[in-house]
């Protein structure tokens, strides 16, 4: 059997492959200059990031929980998508069996034309706004206010020479911000306004989930990617096993993937790349995909 990481394999795997599914994580956006949750990058100020991704912390201090996210939007609208985003995006055009399930908010896949009926975004968006009232029902797709309100004027700041942002230096005393900064639901009038995007304890869209079973349990699949996650969160980490039950070889793509403490994953006739997201994926899907144009574009099939 061929090694783990034999490229030449791959395609081979991949040729015959028709039903293909993806999962992708904060790893495929790193290139892009997007920082993961987990390990180097994963903090802000001297909050875990994921800490901050919780019902209970916006309600304890939602100005702060906002900032975090005002940050967030306003680095991924500053950042472009890479080569990674582009060439998924591809395969999906190529190949109408392929579907793409993806853990990052940051709406670099969407702008990287990933069809989007070939991309669930399980954890939401960041340009989705809802309201925080449960009972409430409002919610604003595609805002890309930046600043998003003038409270939050000091995650939008670009520095200049790439000098820190003070509000990513922990000992860098911020105002708090009040609620009555922040900007109410326009139904309802009681929550406020917060990100679209699924926290700790939040069931993901029960819409989605059914149209992603119902996909995996229409036929066989033969291959699973997944890309730059740590799948540690569920149920996105579940999908592995479940691919893998419906027949799927498993293909990871992450720097860690070739740890040994990482290999005891790699079951006989999976794969695993050790590499950038950004630079590896065109690579490996090549075959289907062809080679990038001079402006970093595939062909639009
Ligand atoms: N290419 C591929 N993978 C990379 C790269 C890269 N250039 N750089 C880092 N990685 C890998 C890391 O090795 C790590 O395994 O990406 C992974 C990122 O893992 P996490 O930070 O845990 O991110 P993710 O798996 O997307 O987190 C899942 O957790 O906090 C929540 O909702 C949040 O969607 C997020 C979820
Ligand atoms: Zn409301």
């Amino acid at each position: 059997m061929a090694a783990h990481n034999d490229v030449e394999a791959f395609h081979q795997a991949l040729r015959s492959s028709r039903r293909i599914l993806a999962l992708c994580g904060a790893g495929l956006s790193a290139s892009s200059g997007l920082p993961t949750f987990r390990g180097a990058g994963g903090y802000w100020r001297n909050y875990d990031a994921t800490s901050l991704a919780t019902v209970r912390a916006f309600r304890t201090d939602p100005g702060m929980v906002w900032l975090f996210y005002a940050y967030r939007r306003h680095l991924a609208l500053k950042a472009e998508p890479n080569p990674g985003h582009r060439a998924l995006a591809a395969l999906a055009r190529r190949n109408l069996d392929f579907m793409c399930l993806t853990q990052n908010v940051d709406n670099l896949s969407p702008r990287a034309q990933h069809p989007s009926s070939q991309l669930k975004c399980l954890h939401g968006s960041l340009y989705d706004i809802k309201c925080s009232n449960e009972s409430c029902d409002w919610i604003q797709r595609g805002n890309f206010d930046d600043p998003f309100c003038a409270a939050l004027a000091p995650a939008s700041v670009d520095m200049p020479n790439g000098e820190p942002l003070p509000l990513l230096d922990p000992y860098h005393r911020v105002k708090h911000i009040t609620e009555d900064e922040l900007p109410k639901c326009p139904k309802c009038h009681r929550g406020l306004q917060r990100p679209g995007v699924v926290w700790f304890g939040e069931d993901l869209d029960s819409a989605m989930m059914m149209d992603i079973s119902a996909w995996m349990n229409a036929e066989p699949l033969d291959l699973m990617f997944v890309i730059g996650t740590s799948a540690q969160v569920y149920p996105a980490a579940g999908y592995i096993d479940k691919a893998r039950k419906r027949g799927a070889r498993i293909v990871t793509i992450n720097p860690e993937a070739e740890d040994e403490a990482e290999m005891f994953k790699v079951n006989p006739g999976d794969f695993a790349f050790g590499k950038d997201a950004a630079e590896y994926l065109p690579l490996l899907l090549e075959p289907i995909i062809g080679k990038p144009n001079a402006d970093g574009e595939f062909e639009m099939s």
